[in-house]
C-alpha cells in the first residue's frame, strides 16, 4: 500500500491538536553547494540524490502564526489572496499539519532583499514548519520538522540548521530517513556572493522542470550517481575546509545539473544570456588569480563561493555583489 503525506503527518501529530498560541520563527535561506535536482517518489517528495547546503546566515524568513477567526495569509506585509498559486501552496501544506482547523493568521516577512534574485521556499516553508510546531506547541525534534518540511519544499529541508547542513536523500520508501543534519563546521572565512541576473518570477517551478528533465533528458541517467559523488566529495572538502577542492567541485556540480535540463526535449535553461555573461567574466578573472567558483539554481541568477581574502577582488569585478559572511551573522534557526 502506498503511503500518502497526510499518513506521514498523522504519524507524528497528536489528534487533536491544542489550542494554537502566538509563535514567531525564524529559518535562514540556503543555497545548495551539492544541488538536488530530481524525485524518485513525487507524492513523498523524495530525491533521487542527497543535497548539501549553506545556509545564509541572517538572510531568511521570520514568520508569525496566530489564531484567527478565518484564515488569513500576509506575506511581506501585503494580504495573498488565497486564490493565487503561492497562497494555494502554503494552505495545502497548513492543511497537512492541521487537518481540522483551526483558523490562523499567518505573517511571514523576507529579510532576502528580491533584488538578490533568491528563491524563498527553502526558507518560507522551513519557517512555516517551525512556526506551526511552535503554534501547536507539538516539539519535534528538528529532524522530524525538516522531513515534513519535505513537503513543502525539498530544499526546505535544508534550512533547519545554521552552517553547512546534508539532506540525506535516505533509503526508507516512507522517506522517514530523508531529512537535513547540520555538519559540524565553523568556517569563518567562508563567503557567499550574490549576482543579481533578474528578479522576477521564474519561467517555470522547480517542480515541473526536474519533472520534464527526468522525463525527456537523456542526460539524466548520469546524473543520481556522479551528484550522490559529488555530495560526497563536497562533504569531504567542507569537512577539511579544502577551498581548492571545494570551489571546483560545486561549481562542476551546479553546470553539470544545468546540462541535464538543457539536454530534455524541449530545452530547459533557467540560465540566461546575462547568466553566461557573469559567468564569462568570473571564468576570465580565475585565469589571472580569481579564487571565487560559481553555482546557480532554477533560475537565472549566479551565486559564488569564495575566502574571506577574495572579498574586495570579487566586488570590484562585481560591483552590485551582495556579499555574505553566513558563519559572522549567524542567527539560529526558530530563535528571532
Ligand atoms: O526545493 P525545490 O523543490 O524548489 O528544489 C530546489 C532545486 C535547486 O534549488 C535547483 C537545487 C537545490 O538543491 O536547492
Amino acid at each position: 500500500m502506498s503511503l500518502n503525506p497526510a499518513d506521514i503527518f498523522a504519524r507524528h501529530l497528536p489528534d487533536p491538536l491544542p489550542d494554537p498560541i502566538a509563535a514567531e520563527v525564524f529559518a535562514p535561506s540556503n543555497i545548495a553547494l551539492a544541488k538536488y535536482w530530481g524525485k524518485r517518489d513525487k507524492a513523498l517528495n523524495l530525491p533521487m540524490n542527497s543535497s548539501l547546503s549553506i545556509s545564509l546566515g541572517g538572510l531568511g524568513t521570520t514568520t508569525r502564526i496566530t489564531g484567527a477567526a478565518q484564515d488569513t495569509l500576509i506575506f511581506n506585509g501585503q494580504a495573498l489572496p488565497s486564490a493565487s498559486a503561492a497562497a494555494a501552496k502554503i494552505w495545502s501544506f497548513v492543511a497537512l499539519f492541521r487537518p481540522n482547523g483551526p483558523p490562523l493568521r499567518i505573517e511571514t516577512q523576507n529579510s532576502i532583499p528580491t533584488a538578490a534574485g533568491l528563491a524563498s521556499s527553502a526558507s518560507g516553508f522551513a519557517a512555516l514548519t517551525l512556526a506551526l510546531n511552535a503554534a501547536f506547541q507539538t516539539k519535534l525534534p528538528l529532524e522530524t520538522l525538516s522531513q515534513l518540511a519535505r513537503f513543502g519544499s525539498g530544499s526546505a529541508t535544508r534550512s533547519f540548521w545554521h552552517g553547512f547542513v546534508r539532506w540525506a536523500k535516505g533509503d526508507a520508501p516512507d522517506g522517514s530517513d530523508s531529512h537535513g543534519h547540520a555538519l559540524s563546521v565553523d568556517w569563518p572565512e567562508f563567503r557567499i556572493a550574490l549576482l543579481p541576473v533578474d528578479t522576477g518570477p521564474k519561467a517555470q517551478s522547480s517542480r515541473d522542470g526536474m519533472a520534464h528533465t527526468l522525463a525527456t533528458s537523456p542526460l539524466y541517467a548520469a546524473w543520481p550517481a556522479q551528484a550522490e559523488a559529488d555530495c560526497d566529495t563536497v562533504e569531504r572538502a567542507v569537512k577539511e575546509q579544502d577551498f581548492r577542492v571545494l570551489g571546483p567541485i560545486v561549481e562542476a556540480n551546479a553546470l553539470a545539473m544545468h546540462a541535464t535540463m538543457m539536454a530534455a526535449r524541449p530545452a530547459l535553461s533557467y540560465l540566461k544570456a546575462a547568466s553566461w555573461a557573469r559567468l564569462d567574466a568570473l571564468w576570465a578573472a580565475r585565469a589571472e588569480g580569481l579564487e571565487a567558483y560559481a553555482t546557480a539554481d532554477a533560475g537565472p541568477n549566479i551565486k559564488l563561493i569564495f575566502l574571506a581574502s577574495q572579498t574586495d577582488d570579487v566586488q570590484t569585478l562585481f560591483p552590485d555583489a551582495t556579499v555574505i559572511a553566513p558563519f559572522n551573522e549567524r542567527r539560529d534557526p526558530s530563535a528571532p
